[in-house]
């Protein structure tokens, strides 16, 4: 009975990582090209590996200079200068509009904005 209670909380720990946020620990080969994101992600517990790609522009906004998540957010209007780091760390340089629209370092984790729902990358 133990066991079974225990297997059952632990399918459903992966359901949620595959279908929540944290497209990270279910993708591998993560890569970013201008705003595409790309990536291999897993349809499903025992299922195939799927390339898939998302313009960021669709899930990351600018707000006065610092990256958030945010349907059709465009950042890229307002950012110049975007680098990912390691697998989920994206770095950009942001206009502030609350400061006379100058340039401002900002990161946000994508893990935060991006899922990954049956191997397909979403917001
Ligand atoms: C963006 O990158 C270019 C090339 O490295 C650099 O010359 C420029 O100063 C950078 N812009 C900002 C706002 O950091």
């Amino acid at each position: 009975m133990q066991f079974s209670l225990k297997s059952l909380g632990m399918i459903s720990l992966f359901v949620m990582a595959v279908s929540g946020s944290k497209f990270a620990n279910t993708c591998e080969n993560i890569e970013s090209f201008g705003t595409t994101l790309s990536a291999d992600c897993r349809e499903s517990e025992q299922g195939n590996m799927i390339q898939s790609s998302i313009d960021l522009n669709r899930c990351i906004k600018n707000n006065k200079g610092s990256l958030k998540c945010g349907k059709n957010g465009n950042y890229q209007g307002s950012c110049i200068n975007c680098t990912l780091r390691g697998n989920t760390e994206m770095e950009c340089m942001c206009r502030n509009v609350a400061e006379g629209h100058r340039f401002v370092r900002t990161q946000i984790d994508l893990n935060k904005c991006i899922s990954n729902n049956h191997g397909q990358l979403g917001c």
